[in-house]
């Protein structure tokens, strides 16, 4: 994700900026800027491509002078990855910088506005909208630069963390928070404003959090905070005692676990203004250009590789079911080599969170020949996948760099659940069906924050099955490929052998297995496939098999009859496997580091597998 630091101080500002993003490096970047106001009032500002090395060698041998300034690192969301898209943006005059992470929802309806008021507009991005914003508000009311960002951004809809400056106002910074972290770090005489907290620890570890709608004002002199109706807030200065590697973490002990507790989060901003949820109905920007061919695809290839591939085949069961569209899906490994039949009407989709993996691409690249519509859900923007395919939609969540996917998979299924109202709504699902499953949609984040307060159950679970080294993960219908994503955790993570499956299979051999010594983890949600979910708890338990199950919150037959039981919160059938997959995470994760096991790298796999 972008990484924001801003400074306004007695010192030269630009080592503090270059140093201070270098530390947020780790979040995933593909360009980079900063904007400088230098002591003749004049503003200079630097971008480049790639990484912040690239930045350093443009800069190499010029001086710049300056004790305010803002650097940004760009992860692409609106518009490609160039110098002209990277951050800081400006205004007409030059004179209003800012950087901006998050996504501007309402900046099509913004720009036309200002275009019409003259504002010349010089890059892609959703982010340039403010800095005109802000002129056009400062200049025809005639307020300070303080006003006119609130003003601006009671305008504006969507999320942002914000850092602006202005060169008629040397010596200030103002600093702005809706839904995108933000922090000011509080040094003698100087401030610090970061998007995360280890760009100023190295400066001070007195920080102040600014909330959602809240924006502070900082100059060498103190600091000021309101809200956007410009009444002051009184915040408390906390005290930051972790050291630089926990920073990165958000504190927690290792990025796999931050992004799991990340997922409500991943989830609302891969939904952000894309449910329409009183017409039923999503709203995909990026397949808006291809609606009416999406109206004529009468079956669907799904590829993915890994996690992506399992989220597909929670897709296909949405897809089927409630778009009534065919699909296949399958393994970029094998569909690469299997001579795939196409028909008229067919259409790939292309699922994938680095938008790199070989085998996916390759996928495409066979559709594409063979003159197949081809589409992807992909995280990294500007990546292979993203590019090659003819229409997508982002994930919008944020590098995942434990190499272990989670918010990945949850973020990729309630995108399949998007896709599934909008190809449905096209054809036959009705209105109040469509009503029904983009409010349940809606409620995901919530439901999630409540599963991961059960950390600690959790836990205490993954230390009791310890002691196995075999796990059989079961699951129906919509839980089947959540089961094999449980599994798939598990082995990556601990290096325990586990083994994901149909529960409906279990007669047909792997029930041979069982005994005492080797327990199931079996997915069985209040659903319609509950009741056989439960014959097999029975003949498992029949045979001795210790159970972990995964159950709806206020099932208490179910505590009747497994060893342990691990509840989630009720939702609509489809969307069970974004709950049920959560706690098969947490249980993973701990199993792995109970077991002194580096989860973040686990030994031979690779976070982005660009060779087949
Ligand atoms: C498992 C995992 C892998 C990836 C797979 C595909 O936790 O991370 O199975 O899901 O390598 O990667 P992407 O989504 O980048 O195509």
């Amino acid at each position: 994700m972008c990484g924001i630091v801003g400074y306004a101080g007695k010192k030269q500002v630009l080592p503090i900026l270059m140093d201070g993003i270098r530390n947020l490096e780790y979040r995933g970047y593909d360009s980079a800027g900063f904007a400088i106001i230098e002591p003749n009032g004049k503003i200079k500002s630097v971008k480049s491509v790639g990484k912040i090395s690239a930045l350093e060698e443009k800069i190499n041998g010029t001086e710049v002078n300056g004790t305010t300034g803002i650097i940004h690192s760009r992860w692409a969301t609106h518009g490609g990855v160039t110098e002209a898209n990277a951050h800081p943006h400006h205004d007409c005059s030059g004179s209003i910088w800012l950087v901006h992470n998050g996504i501007i929802e309402n900046y099509k309806e913004l720009k036309s506005h200002l275009v019409k008021k003259g504002h010349k507009f010089t890059s892609e991005t959703d982010t340039e909208v403010v800095a005109h914003l802000i002129e056009e508000i400062k200049k025809s009311q005639k307020l300070t630069l303080p006003e006119a960002v609130a003003l601006a951004l009671r305008q504006i809809k969507g999320t942002y963390g914000l850092a602006i400056i202005d060169s008629h106002n040397p010596g200030q910074l103002i600093a702005a928070r809706n839904f995108s972290p933000l922090l000011v770090g509080i040094g003698d005489g100087e401030y610090l404003v970061a998007s995360d907290a280890s760009a100023v620890i190295k400066h001070t570890r007195r920080v102040i959090y600014l909330n959602d709608g809240e924006y502070a004002v900082l100059s060498p002199d103190g600091f000021e905070v309101y809200t956007l109706s410009s009444r002051p807030v009184k915040k408390d200065i906390k005290q930051l005692d972790w050291d630089m590697e926990v920073a990165k973490k958000d504190g927690f002990a290792h990025f796999m676990l931050k992004e799991i507790n990340s997922q409500p989060e991943a989830i609302e901003n891969s939904i952000r203004g894309r449910l329409i949820a009183d017409e039923g109905m999503a709203k995909l920007g990026g397949l808006e250009s291809i609606k009416e061919k999406l109206r004529d695809v009468k079956r669907l290839h799904i590829v993915g590789c890994g996690t992506a591939y399992l989220a597909g085949k929670v897709g296909e069961y949405m897809l089927e079911e409630y778009a009534q569209i065919p699909v296949k899906t399958e393994v970029g490994s094998e569909f690469r080599y299997k001579k795939p039949v196409f028909e008229k009407g067919d259409a790939l989709l292309a699922i994938s969170q680095s938008g790199e993996t070989a085998d996916t691409l390759a996928a495409i690249r066979e559709a594409k020949e063979k003159g197949v519509l081809t589409l992807g859900i992909v995280n990294a923007v500007g990546s292979s996948i993203a590019r090659d395919t003819d229409a997508g939609v982002y994930q919008h969540i944020g590098p995942e760099i434990g190499v272990a996917s989670t918010k990945a998979f949850t973020s990729q299924v309630t995108i399949l659940s998007l896709l599934t109202l909008f190809l449905g709504r096209q054809r036959a699902m009705s209105l109040v069906m469509g009503q029904r499953i983009a409010g349940e949609i809606k409620k995901l984040p919530a439901l999630i924050k409540e599963i991961l307060k059960t950390d600690s159950q959790i836990k205490k679970m993954s230390q009791k099955y310890s002691k196995y080294g075999n796990f059989l993960y079961l699951g129906r219908k919509y839980n089947l490929p959540a089961a094999f994503e449980g599994a798939l955790k598990i082995k990556e993570i601990s290096y325990v052998h586990a083994e994901g499956l149909g529960a409906g299979e279990m007669k047909h051999g792997p029930l041979a297995m069982i005994d005492n010594n080797f327990p199931s983890v079996v997915i069985v949600p209040k659903d319609s496939v509950y009741e056989k979910n439960i014959s097999n708890i029975q003949e498992l338990k029949a045979r001795g098999g210790p159970v972990l199950a995964i159950a709806t919150k206020g099932d208490k037959e179910i505590s009747k009859l497994a060893d342990d039981v691990i509840y989630i919160p009720k939702t609509l059938e489809m969307l069970t496997p974004v709950l049920a997959v959560v706690p098969l995470q947490i249980f993973a994760y701990h199993f792995g580091t109970m077991k002194g096991y580096d989860v973040d790298k686990p030994r031979n796999l690779a976070k982005s597998v660009t060779v087949e």
